[in-house]
């Protein structure tokens, strides 16, 4: 049934692949972001590879009467939350814009969705919830702990989420927790664009297979993974946001708060990452080994089984996939939106 959806963050790189499908389901769809860490060129290209427009409205969510004003100027049937900052060192420098964006920000917010009677919310959260898990893979009823600001304003606003569908009925709220989104839209139109140097490891690597940086460093070998190197679940971006649409499809019949995994299952190393992206790009792709970095957790793989069993969404894209998509943007978009 198509619907009109509210997505935050809109303009990001998981929020612009995200409204290139609802577009492409038969959603209508506004925009709200306010372009601090984005590019407004994204939702230009979502339109021209949808053939259909989309209402974009440049507001921070730190504005509750900007924010009040966009919740009620259509009637919103969900809102999907994907805005806010995200980045785990920054957090611990400036924290309080941390807190303020993404916790302040979600107040304000459900504040607005409460006022006008919007009570369906899907929100990103992150496996990051999870800290350093005890076993593998991770399920959803693992304790939760926070390592970083970031983490812990990604559980303050779960916690507020449950807090808030227990305190009345009628709310229907999903915590998506995503593991780690990689790739881009096939089309190579639009993709992730980090500014300045990237923290996440593939996006360094597509920088230095288009020659932007001299080598990967890999943070650390001696870790107790297969090849001694960190082990994550990376998932396409395109399958990760094919996981909202079946949120969306299932928000109606969630009562209250409820949590899913969205990853693959399945955990490769970061040889074996710069390895696929060495298949796809037929660069050499250096790398160096270097120090540990602080606050990496060795191994991290979801357990989708939930996700499977309730929003019947699995992810099916290997990471070959993911290599040679996020190649074509990469090598289309040296710059990014940036031309
Ligand atoms: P992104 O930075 O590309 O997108 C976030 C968007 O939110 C940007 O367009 C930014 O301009 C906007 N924004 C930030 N603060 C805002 C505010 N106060 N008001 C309005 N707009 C604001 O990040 P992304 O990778 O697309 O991530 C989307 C969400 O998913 C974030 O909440 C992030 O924490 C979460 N998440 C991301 C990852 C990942 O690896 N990318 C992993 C787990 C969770
Ligand atoms: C990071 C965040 C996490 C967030 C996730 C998705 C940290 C500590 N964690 O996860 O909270 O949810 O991003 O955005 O930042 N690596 C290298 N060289 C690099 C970059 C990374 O070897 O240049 C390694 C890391 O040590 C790790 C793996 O690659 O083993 C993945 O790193 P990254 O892409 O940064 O994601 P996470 O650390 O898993």
């Amino acid at each position: 049934m198509s619907q009109t959806i509210l997505v935050t963050g809109g303009a990001g790189y998981i929020g612009s692949h995200c409204c290139l499908e609802l577009l492409e389901a038969g959603h209508r769809v506004v925009v709200l972001d306010n372009l601090s860490n984005s590019s407004r060129e994204a939702l230009v290209r979502v339109e021209e590879l949808s053939g259909k427009s989309l209402v974009f409205e440049q507001v921070d969510l730190r504005d509750a009467a900007e924010t009040s004003r966009v919740v009620c100027s259509h009637a919103f049937d969900a809102v999907i939350h994907f805005a806010g900052l995200k980045a785990v060192g920054e957090s611990a420098e400036i924290p309080l814009q941390y807190y303020d964006n993404n916790v302040s920000g979600t107040l304000n917010l459900l504040a607005a969705m409460r006022k006008h009677g919007v009570r369906h919310l899907v929100f990103s959260s992150s496996c990051t919830v999870y800290g350093n898990p005890a076993s593998l893979p991770i399920r959803e009823n693992f304790p939760l702990s926070g390592a970083s600001p970031y983490g812990r304003s990604k559980l303050m606003v779960e916690q507020i989420l449950r807090d808030v569908a227990r305190s009345e009925p009628g709310w229907h709220l999903m915590l998506l927790r995503y593991f780690n989104p990689i790739g881009a839209h096939p089309s190579g139109r639009i993709g992730e664009d980090p500014s300045g140097t990237p923290d996440n490891l593939a996006p360094y690597v597509m920088q230095v297979a288009v020659g932007r940086r001299e080598h990967v460093r890999v943070f650390g070998n001696d870790y107790k993974t297969r090849d001694g190197t960190g082990v994550r679940d990376f998932i396409h971006v395109v399958d990760l946001v094919l996981g909202h649409i079946a949120a969306l499809d299932a928000l109606e019949r969630t009562e209250g708060c409820v949590a899913y995994n969205l990853g693959t299952g399945t955990g490769y190393s970061v040889l074996e990452v710069i390895e696929a992206a060495r298949r796809a790009t037929g660069r050499e792709i250096p790398a160096k080994i270097v120090a540990r970095r602080p606050g990496d957790i060795p191994e991290c793989y979801a357990d989708p089984a939930m996700a499977l069993e309730t929003l019947g969404w699995r992810a099916t894209r290997g990471l070959d996939e993911m290599m040679v998509d996020a190649w074509r943007w990469q090598k289309a978009n040296p710059n990014g939106f940036h031309e």
